[in-house]
């Protein structure tokens, strides 16, 4: 399907997808989110794709939600229409997993897309922020929620509240991205970190998704009792049963996804 505002890419089991509105930072608008959830949508959909990477420009991951839109909406508008809520929950809804690559900026609308992902690979050039107390507004898609989660009340606090923004390096140190490469190597990384998730077993990877974000829903022994019974349930499968043989006859498995 061709669409206007990404650009989407399959190849070895990898869908890469690049958010791809040059001219104003990627910023977010429904057009954007309505195709980006579409095209998840499709991957979620589609055998040959085992990982999904996401990814925007070199200077650009995406500035946030498109402050010229917005400007013209109303309160009725955006409460009535409830803006982005169905294309984030889409995209949410993915249950393979998706590899946030992060170059340049990821500020408001782009930094809630990146937390959205599974997890996050940052280049060294990376700057993350909320910036939209800026605006006369606060973060709408996930910045005081998932970024308190993925960091703590008081960096997600001074970042809400000031507006700041965080680099590579801080990000990493906060538990914000999982890793930090130089800009020129971040597509190398982030691939070779989704082709090694496609060699697993799609079943498992995606009850290990499954799992860690019921971590953030539960309590702690509601999601333990979670896990343990997502654990007992691989052992019906036949991956379980050729992934431990292969170890234990010092080769590679073979998964077949069943
Ligand atoms: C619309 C944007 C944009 C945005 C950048 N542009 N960010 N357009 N919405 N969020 C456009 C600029 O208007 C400009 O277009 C072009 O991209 C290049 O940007 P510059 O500002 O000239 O570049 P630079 O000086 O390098 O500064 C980069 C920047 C800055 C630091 C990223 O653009 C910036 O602060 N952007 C806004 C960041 C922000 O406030 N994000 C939060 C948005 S609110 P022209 O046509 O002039 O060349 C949000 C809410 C989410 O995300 C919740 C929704 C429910």
């Amino acid at each position: 399907m061709a669409y206007e505002t990404i650009i989407v890419e399959i190849e070895d089991h990898i869908a890469l997808v690049k958010l791809n509105r040059p001219d104003a930072m990627n910023a977010l608008n429904t057009k954007l989110l309505g195709e980006l959830a579409d095209a998840l949508t499709a991957a979620q959909g589609n055998d040959k794709v085992r990982c999904i990477v996401l990814t925007g420009s070199e200077k650009a991951f995406a500035a946030g939600a498109d402050i010229k839109m917005m400007s013209e909406m109303s309160f009725t508008d955006v409460f009535g229409g409830d803006l982005f809520a169905t294309e984030t929950g889409a995209i949410t809804r993915v249950r393979k997993p998706i590899i946030a690559a992060v170059s340049g900026y990821a500020l408001g609308g782009g930094c809630e897309l990146a937390m959205m992902c599974d997890f996050i690979i940052a280049a060294d050039n990376a700057k993350f922020g909320q910036p939209e107390i800026n605006l006369g507004v606060i973060a709408g898609i996930g910045g005081t929620q998932r970024l308190t989660r993925a960091i703590g009340k008081a960096k997600a606090m001074d970042m809400n509240l000031t507006g700041r923004f965080m680099d590579a390096e801080e990000a990493e140190r906060s538990g914000l991205v999982s890793r930090v490469v130089p800009a020129k190597k971040l597509m190398d990384e982030a691939m070779s970190a989704a082709a090694k998730i496609a060699e697993k077993s799609m079943i498992s990877v995606m009850a290990a998704k499954e799992a860690v974000n019921r971590s953030f829903e539960v309590p702690l022994q509601e999601g333990l009792l979670f896990e343990r019974r997502l654990f007992n349930s691989l052992f019906a499968t036949d991956d379980q049963t050729e992934g431990m043989n292969a170890f234990l006859e010092k080769r590679e498995p073979q998964f077949r996804d069943r």
